[in-house]
């Protein structure tokens, strides 16, 4: 693999740098190397139809360690960056938001000071075709009342969880690499990802399989949070048209159009799956959501304005809500040793600590 060819994902174990993956080798003809510490969120089986493809390799890192990311820059050449790799869960962070300065904010920095040298080494062509794509959230903005017009690129930061605050962390280093060294960055703040190979502590996956096993579907505080919800093949589609056609340094806001109460997500699941699983004799699942004790500082509303993306590039999201989740319930239902796989020793331990507080308290 060379410069002409390949390009490095990071966290492309995980759920959405996974999807990227597999839609990245369907749709161009570039060969891709996913470094990956492969922590609980990653997961190799994610991308074991792609073992055998010779287009794909897995290299097992942390972005932390400076020496082994400029090895994988120097081996393998690449003509781009995607940086997924990250803590990703609010819930998470605000019980140890230690592992999410050091992943986030530090190896987002090491990241990019070698990928700074490494670029500062190519050749003029290979410089300037050069691009570092920084994957980021809309949590960085904060909370929105329910009449505030949506985030754009021009909101102010204001996140609320050490997750939100660590990612707004990374945005500004950069940012700071474009101003400062002339890196070629791209940053993109998405809204609320689901599809497959999504880890089932976030919030869609986990109440399709409580929902499939009867289970209580814990909605934290009054269940009227709203996110805004993007299918993540429609995200691969935006940051693909953002490493092509972006505007060196700009940020671009990425949103599905589909803001929804969580009681609305949560009941949605439980018809899809009370349609799609009437064998088990659990009658509505409705009747399973339980209100549990809220996520402290809990964000009320996000809303993505990504009409910049649609104008300068041209990208819409290409699913409806309903229809995505739906594939969405459908996917789980069919990948029942891939959902046995990932409940494994951390994920239990998760739960039990997570609920088992919010219930009883
Ligand atoms: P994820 O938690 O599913 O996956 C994270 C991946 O990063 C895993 O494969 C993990 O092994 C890897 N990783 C963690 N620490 C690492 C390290 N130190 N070195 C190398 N690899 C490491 O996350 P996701 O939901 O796929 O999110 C991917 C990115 O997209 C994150 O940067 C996240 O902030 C951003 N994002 C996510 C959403 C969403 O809804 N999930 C929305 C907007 C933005
Ligand atoms: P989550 O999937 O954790 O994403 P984020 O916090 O990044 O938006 O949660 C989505 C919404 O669902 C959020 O408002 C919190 C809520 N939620 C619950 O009500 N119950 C749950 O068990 C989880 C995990 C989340």
């Amino acid at each position: 693999m060379c410069m002409r060819d390949a390009v490095v994902v990071t966290g492309g174990a995980g759920f959405i740098g996974s999807n990227f993956i597999h839609e990245w080798i369907k749709q161009t003809s570039y060969s891709v190397i996913n470094l990956d510490l492969l922590t609980y969120a990653g997961n190799p089986a994610n991308l074991s139809a792609l073992d055998e493809n010779p287009r794909y390799l897995l290299e097992v890192g942390d972005i932390c360690d400076a020496e082994r990311v400029a090895s994988v820059l120097h081996t393998h050449q690449p003509r781009a960056i995607v940086h997924f790799a990250a803590e990703s869960h609010v819930d998470r962070s605000i019980d140890s938001p230690e592992s999410f300065i050091r992943t986030n904010v530090l190896g987002t920095q090491v990241l990019l000071e070698q990928a700074h040298r490494y670029w500062t080494e190519l050749d003029a062509a290979n410089k300037s075709v050069f691009r570092f794509l920084h994957v980021s959230t809309d949590e960085v903005y904060g909370s929105l009342g329910p009449d505030d017009p949506a985030f754009s690129e021009s909101t102010a930061y204001a996140p609320n969880s050490p997750y939100a605050a660590s990612k707004a962390a990374s945005d500004h280093l950069a940012r700071a690499y474009y101003h400062s060294y002339g890196l070629p960055v791209l940053t993109t703040n998405c809204s609320n990802n689901y599809g497959s190979f999504q880890f089932p502590e976030k919030l869609i996956p986990l109440m399709i399989l409580n929902a499939l096993e009867g289970k209580p579907l814990p909605v934290y505080g009054d269940g009227a949070n709203v996110r805004d919800w993007l299918y993540v093949g429609d995200h691969c589609a935006a940051i693909r048209a953002v490493l092509e056609k972006g505007r060196v340094g700009d940020t671009y806001n990425i949103g599905g159009k589909s803001e929804r109460r969580n009681i609305d997500v949560v009941h949605t699941i439980c018809d899809l799956v009370d349609e799609m699983d009437s064998s088990v004799a659990i009658g509505s699942r409705r009747s399973l959501v339980t209100y549990v004790k809220d996520r402290p500082g809990h964000d009320r509303r996000y809303a993505i304005d990504a009409a910049k993306i649609e104008r300068e590039l041209g990208w819409r999201p290409a699913e409806r809500f309903e229809s995505g989740l739906r594939k969405t319930v459908r996917w789980y239902l069919d990948h029942p040793a891939w959902v046995e796989s990932v409940r494994t020793g951390a994920y239990l331990d998760w739960i039990k600590k997570n609920y088992t507080e919010r219930v009883t308290s």
